[in-house]
């Protein structure tokens, strides 16, 4: 029985920061973050979206094609957590009217959070086939205003169904996971905003790629070139270039071709939209989905990395026809239905959202009809409402 990816949906705010802009306001060469980092523009998350609305937003996508009542498990990964005891994903469960008789709860490895997901739900319908899982990833990227970092930040969540006879990609059984307790990345509880040394992350990040990468493919016999692309988490376009550079050294020119265009097919979703931390190697995966070159039963390698830190390496097959299961010209509109914003306006917006609203006051928003967000808290408990 196969088990794996049945429904992806995506979710991003509708504002936005273009990279010549802030590049311009940071006094920076523009270069340095078009082609050195690799962005084009970052998603920015006002203050009535968060973790559960994008999340819950994400999932909107495809929730009317899911029969509800086989609905077994909802697992959320994400480190802009909303409450240090309640998980995000009970909120998401009421919005969604999942059944009571759900399992959920939240699940925390800085940007592997997502992979810890899924690989607990792929486990979960093979022992349960009679059951689907859905796994949500949601974060908003911060590192603060003017600060290295700032060209990396981000906002959106990406939420898959798992279930056996999948219509998109058929998880295999074998893995490589690798972890180290370092500190390359992490959010003390009495920070917004995140702590990093990011030269020496990116320095993890590659050394972990090339270790689970190497062992997955030794546990399965198997060489570069029986992948026809390759995902990375993409904390930003540049990182995983990095990345597929050290994948495709030494190959010969047609795997070379292969994965550097896969590669770049992967990458046009990010470009545009920033990290958007668990969910960013899956977000990934839908870009390559709806802008690669691929056919039935092609082998993909993901490669999910969490600060702190905690990498992965594992593969799934494409199934026939998984193009139908998709909705590439929803998704193209998720991001271009985006408003500019000026860097004064994203300054003032981003350090509002560093706070909570003062309890009992409502808080509106500008999205869409049919979208969800966070309306303020009545008695310092969350409310969220659909406009
Ligand atoms: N034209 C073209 N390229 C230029 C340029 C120009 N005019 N000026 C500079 N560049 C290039 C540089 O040569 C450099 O390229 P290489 O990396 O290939 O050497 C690139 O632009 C970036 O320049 P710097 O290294 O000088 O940039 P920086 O010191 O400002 O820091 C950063 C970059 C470390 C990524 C920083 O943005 C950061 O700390 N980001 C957050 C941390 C992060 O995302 N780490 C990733 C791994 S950890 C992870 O993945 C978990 C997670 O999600 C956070």
């Amino acid at each position: 029985m196969q088990v794996g990816i049945d429904q992806i949906g995506f979710y991003t705010p509708n504002k936005y920061v273009d990279m010549l802009d802030l590049a311009h306001a940071r006094g920076v060469e523009p270069n340095k973050y078009l082609i050195g980092i690799g962005q084009s523009k970052m998603s920015v998350a006002d203050q009535s979206q968060d973790a559960v609305s994008m999340g819950i937003n994400a999932t909107l996508s495809y929730i009317n094609k899911v029969d509800l009542e086989q609905v077994g498990l909802l697992i959320m990964g994400t480190e802009s957590g909303v409450d240090q005891s309640k998980s995000a994903s009970l909120f998401v469960k009421s919005a969604l009217k999942l059944p009571p008789e759900v399992r959920t709860f939240e699940i925390k490895e800085a940007c592997f959070g997502m992979t810890a997901g899924i690989m607990v739900a792929r486990d979960y319908v093979r022992l349960h086939p009679e059951h689907s899982a859905i796994v949500i990833g949601s974060d908003i990227a911060r590192y603060g205003l003017k600060t290295g970092g700032e060209v990396t930040q981000g906002a959106g969540s990406v939420s898959v169904l798992i279930k056996a006879n999948p219509r998109i990609l058929a998880l295999t059984s074998g893995h490589s996971a690798y972890s180290a307790d370092i500190n390359d990345f992490w959010r003390p509880n009495n920070s917004a905003v995140a702590l990093v040394d990011g030269k020496y992350s990116t320095e993890v990040y590659l050394d972990f790629f090339q270790r689970t990468f190497q062992a997955y493919k030794s546990k399965q016999k198997m060489t570069t070139a029986d992948f026809t692309a390759i995902l990375y988490h993409l904390p930003f376009v540049k990182m995983g270039l990095k990345a597929n550079r050290l994948a495709v050294a030494e190959q010969d020119a047609k795997t070379k071709k292969r994965l550097e265009e896969n590669f770049t097919a992967s990458t046009l979703y990010s470009k545009q939209v920033g990290n958007i931390y668990t969910a960013s190697l899956y977000l990934g995966l839908l870009s390559l989905l709806e802008n690669g070159t691929l056919s039935a039963a092609d082998t993909i390698g993901l490669f999910s990395y969490g600060s702190g830190a905690m990498g992965e390496f594992y593969a799934g097959k494409v199934m026939a026809n998984y193009e139908q299961a998709l909705n590439k010209v929803a998704d193209e509109k998720m991001i271009a239905r985006r408003q500019q914003l000026t860097i004064a306006d994203y300054e003032q917006i981003f350090k509002q959202a560093l706070q909570l609203p003062a309890d009992n006051i409502e808080l509106s928003s500008d999205e869409a009809p049919g979208y969800w967000y966070f309306a303020g808290t009545k008695n310092h408990v969350r409310q969220y409402q659909r406009k």
